[in-house]
């Protein structure tokens, strides 16, 4: 029911002109903004057609229902993933499905097309059809055994990917992703909301860049880890599995409705080690005692999300001096959280990602936090991943749906030098540090890659042989090619 009025409000107040779609679902703090933004595009993107099924089958006069609450319905009843409500809508919703679905049909007839993408006006943006990624959750279960559960469901398996094509799939095929070990990848359309394997927590649903951080930082069983800006929760579940549940996660967020979903997501996903805050964290003090063993973090703050592949992007914006503006206070605010989570006194390693494709937020706020923390330098990361930072930050990866065809991502490593190399340490970039208001944004967006899903671990490799400190060294190597 929340998710079909906020929706609707959305839709109407951008119909109305009241702000940009994207801004507008930001601001709303609904739980699962993936969830929010897919039903409002989807919706947007339908609305004429929609409009056209709801007047002539006299809907609005027959359930009392408001235009835009009625598209929303109409839209996941008859072209989405079916009614996620119950009570009154949905037994009216119900009540007119057949004489809804027939004004759709007659439609598909008259413009001889089967599908209703092709009902779209001509010079429609095309949905972006990314592949369904799914994370085995290790602490509950195998990438062998999942296999095994999901041939014996008649989904035909088709080994390991080696190339970026082998990632177009079939309905009903999938196969071991080629970068990350405990990935699958399934056909765009597959979805597993209702499927066994996911409700119990054996498999979270996450997209592949997102499952990035964590599995680069990869903290050791039994390490202190801070997950700086946490909710809802789907890096935190990587961390705790490549962690094996051992260790002490610290996990912050500001916002305690997502960490009210973060706590359900690691509940499910058998996650004990984690403590759970709902606290600003550039207000956690660095030198709380309890902090003190911290030596590895993930820093995944608020970014714009022009990476989310369903957003419009922000040329369609009226006022651009607006979209400057909130980059730069969100690169601001980026890059105080990355200054505050290098000061911890442990600190080894900072994992830093965005789902955003702008430099502004990437490799312009990594830039300058090296600027101001000689004593860090930048891991070059996975060398086999084909798209890089903008020069000269290419240690940085950075993800697209053309090149690595997942959400647009990006992220970088930072590591500590051993005091004597600090000691000759130069400043390693001379940019100027994003500029803008130093207070922090006030809803800005969330990864989708978090909602969107949840995490991957190197733990697959480790989880058939206890871990010893040279095997994860080598293991380390592998993922990252250490700079010279
Ligand atoms: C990109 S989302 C994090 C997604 C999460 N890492 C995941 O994978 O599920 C950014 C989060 O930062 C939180 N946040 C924003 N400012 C914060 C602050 N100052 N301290 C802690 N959390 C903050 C927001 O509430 C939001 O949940």
């Amino acid at each position: 029911m929340a998710l079909y009025m906020k929706a609707a409000e959305i839709l109407e107040k951008s119909e109305k002109k009241q702000g940009a779609l994207k801004t507008l679902v930001y601001d709303s703090k609904f739980p699962n903004i993936k969830q929010l933004f897919a039903l409002v595009c989807e919706t947007q993107k339908f609305s004429s057609i929609l409009e056209e099924i709801i007047e002539s089958t006299k809907l609005l006069k027959q359930t009392k229902l408001k235009m835009p609450l009625a598209k929303v319905l109409v839209y996941d009843l008859l072209m989405g993933q079916g009614l996620k409500c119950g009570g009154s809508w949905k037994a009216a919703m119900l009540k007119h499905r057949a004489r809804l679905q027939a004004v759709l049909a007659r439609m598909k007839v008259k413009q001889k097309v089967s599908k209703n993408e092709d009902l779209l006006p001509k010079n429609t943006k095309q949905p972006v059809q990314l592949p369904r990624y799914v994370r085995v959750n290790t602490l509950k279960t195998t990438v062998d055994d999942v296999v095994d559960y999901l041939k014996r469901d008649g989904l035909s398996y088709l080994g390991h990917a080696s190339r970026m094509e082998d990632l177009t799939l079939k309905e009903k095929e999938f196969l071991r992703d080629m970068h990350l070990p405990e990935l699958l990848v399934f056909s765009p359309r597959t979805d597993f909301h209702e499927h066994f394997l996911y409700k119990s927590g054996h498999i979270i649903l996450q997209d592949k860049a997102s499952c990035l951080p964590a599995y680069l930082l990869d903290p050791p069983a039994g390490s202190h880890v801070i997950d700086a800006c946490a909710a809802p929760g789907n890096k935190s579940s990587h961390l705790a599995a490549i962690m094996k549940n051992k260790g002490r996660l610290f996990a912050f967020d500001l916002d305690a409705k997502r960490l009210t979903t973060m706590s359900t997501l690691l509940l499910r996903a058998g996650i004990t080690c984690q403590q759970l805050a709902n606290q600003d964290f550039l207000k956690v003090d660095p030198k709380n005692p309890q902090y003190k063993d911290v030596e590895y973090m993930l820093l995944d703050p608020s970014c714009s999300g022009s990476g989310m592949a369903c957003l419009p992007h922000e040329e369609s914006c009226d006022d651009q001096e607006e979209v400057r503006a909130r980059l730069a206070s969100l690169a601001s605010f980026q890059l105080r959280c990355l200054n505050h989570g290098l000061s911890f006194p442990r600190l080894k390693r900072l994992v830093y990602s965005t789902c955003s494709i702008h430099s502004q937020e990437n490799e312009q706020v990594v830039a300058a936090c090296l600027q101001q923390n000689p004593g860090f330098r930048l891991v070059s990361l996975l060398p086999q991943w084909p798209e890089r930072g903008q020069e000269p930050l290419t240690q940085c990866l950075r993800a697209s749906i053309q090149k690595t065809r997942t959400h647009g991502f990006f992220v970088a490593l930072f590591e500590k030098l051993s005091s004597a190399a600090t000691k000759d340490q130069k400043p390693a970039m001379q940019t100027s540090p994003p500029s803008g208001g130093e207070t922090r944004p006030e809803d800005p967006g969330e990864s989708e890659a978090s909602e969107v899903e949840e995490a991957v671990v190197p733990a697959a490799e480790e989880a058939a042989t206890a871990p010893g400190k040279k095997k994860r060294k080598r293991k380390r190597k592998r993922k990252t090619k250490e700079a010279a």
